[in-house]
Parts: structure tokens; sequence; C-alpha cells
């Protein structure tokens, strides 16, 4: 038994030295994933592109209509088809959604850990904070929502990656923070192998810069933001990370321009946001 157990962890325990030391062998992804990714992450997708990916896939349809059919959209009657969703929330949202439920449906492909899942609750909550800051702020929305929903990508896939070894139940405490010391360069690997565009790249590497960081470097606004709706969901406790600070002490709010009452609204917009699972 115990010989087992050890047979079992050498494949595992060979992984998260390759991911302590920044050396991964990060999972292919599908080719329909691919093509599709390329048209949400495409600012000019147009509608048409989008209801062709819904037509071919009737559970990213239903998903993408549970979360249009959420709080967080204030609807007054519900949305009955995507031909609606789209004619109600408009072709940036719509994006927006299906680019959620492909990403959703993607860490479905891992294993079962608490990690994955407040991962893919935090995903998903920065990306909505993202864009809801941007209407605060005056800021371009355009981009913000792909950006929070990827920033933390290479954590997933780095789950992935050390459950090839062997483990597919929650990860030692051990794997966490070997995964959360390297999530930042793994996921600028994954954006290289998902073709995803620059400013996710730029995102990802620079999203723990931000905090503290008014001047140098230099933190282009679309990426602050980011970093700013990242800090508010741990604040949050939408993610597991302690940040040991209270909430309205923290400077990042106004490096992006967000006053109190911005930080109260987003706040309240917080509890209508849909949840991943
Ligand atoms: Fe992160
Ligand atoms: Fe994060």
């Amino acid at each position: 038994m115990h010989q087992n157990l050890e047979t079992r962890e050498q494949p595992y325990a060979r992984l998260l030295a390759r991911v302590r030391k920044h050396k991964f062998a990060l999972p292919p992804i599908a080719p329909t994933t691919s093509r599709r990714l390329l048209i949400l992450t495409s600012t000019d997708a147009s509608v048409k592109e989008l209801l062709t990916i819904l037509q071919c896939d009737g559970a990213l349809a239903s998903r993408v209509l549970s979360v249009a059919n959420s709080a967080i959209f204030n609807s007054m009657a519900p949305i009955a088809s995507i031909r609606q969703a789209a004619l109600r929330l408009g072709q940036a949202t719509l994006r927006d959604l299906i680019l959620q439920a492909v990403v959703e449906s993607q860490f479905k492909c891992y294993v079962d850990d608490r990690l994955l899942d407040s991962c893919k609750l935090h995903a998903v909550a920065v990306a909505h904070l993202a864009k809801e800051t941007c209407k605060l702020n005056g800021a371009d929305p355009s981009r913000a929502f792909m950006c929070g929903l990827l920033h933390d990508i290479g954590t997933p896939v780095l789950v992935h990656a050390l459950a090839k070894g062997g483990f597919d139940g929650p990860l030692p405490e051990a794997a966490h923070s070997a995964i959360h010391s390297a999530h930042t360069i793994a996921g600028e690997q994954v954006a290289d192998l998902w073709n995803l565009p620059d400013v996710v790249a730029d995102t990802i590497r620079l999203h723990h810069c931000v905090h503290g960081a008014i001047d140098t470097p230099r933190i282009p606004p679309e990426i602050a933001i980011v970093g700013a709706a990242d800090r508010l969901a741990y604040h949050l406790d939408l993610g597991s990370r302690n940040l040991g600070s209270a909430l309205f002490d923290d400077p990042t709010w106004e490096q992006v321009g967000l006053s109190i009452e911005d930080v109260q609204s987003l706040i309240a917009f917080s509890k209508r946001i849909p949840s991943a699972f």
C-alpha cells in the first residue's frame, strides 16, 4: 500500500519540481476551442460569428442564456433565446458571455480541486468587476472582461499539469504555493499557446504589479483596472488569497480613479455576479 502511494507520487513530485523551476509542459488546446477563442478575444467579432459558435454547441448556448438571465443584467422579462440575448445585451456583452462560458468549460477539463473552484469563481468575478469599473471611471470597457477573465489562467493550467502526475483529488498545500508563485509565468505561456491578444499577455504578466505602483513602472490603465478588480475580488472573498489589509485602506482604488462611493457601488454589484458553478 505504502509502495503504491510512493509510486503514485513520483510523477507528481517530478512535475512539482518542474513547476518550481518554471519548466512547464502545458497541455495543448483543442482546435475548436482555439478557433473560438480567436473570435471571442477579437473586439470586432460579428453577431453572425457569435451566433454560429452557439448554434454548434447547445451546452454553451444554455450556459450563456443562464448568465444572461442572472441578476447582473436586471432583466425585466426572461431572455428566451440567444437571438433575444444578442438584441437585449448587445454584441460586446454577448461576446463576453460566450467567452466566459468557453473559459469555464476549459476549467471543467481539469481535476476536481478546491484551488480550481476558487480560481473559477475569482476569474468570473474579476472579469465582471473590471468591466463595471470601466463604467465608473470612464475607461474603454472593450477588453476589460477578457483580461479579467484570463488574468490568472496560468493557475488552472498548472493544476492540470500537476494532475497528470496522478492526482485526481485535492492537491497538497505545497502544490498550491508552487502554483501561485509560478502562475504569471505559466499564464504568459498559455497566452502564447492559445494565441491570446497581447493585452491579455501583458495583463497576466503585470496584474500583481498594480498595487503601490503609481509611477514606475507605468502600468497601462486597462491593466491597472484588472489589477484593482483582482484586489477587490480578494478583499470580498471572491478568490482564495488573504491581502492582509482593510478594504477601504487599499490605495489601489485611488490609483485607478475610483472614489469610496465607486468602491461601495462595486461591492453592491459584486453580490449580483453570477456564480461560476
Ligand atoms: Fe494572479
Ligand atoms: Fe487574481
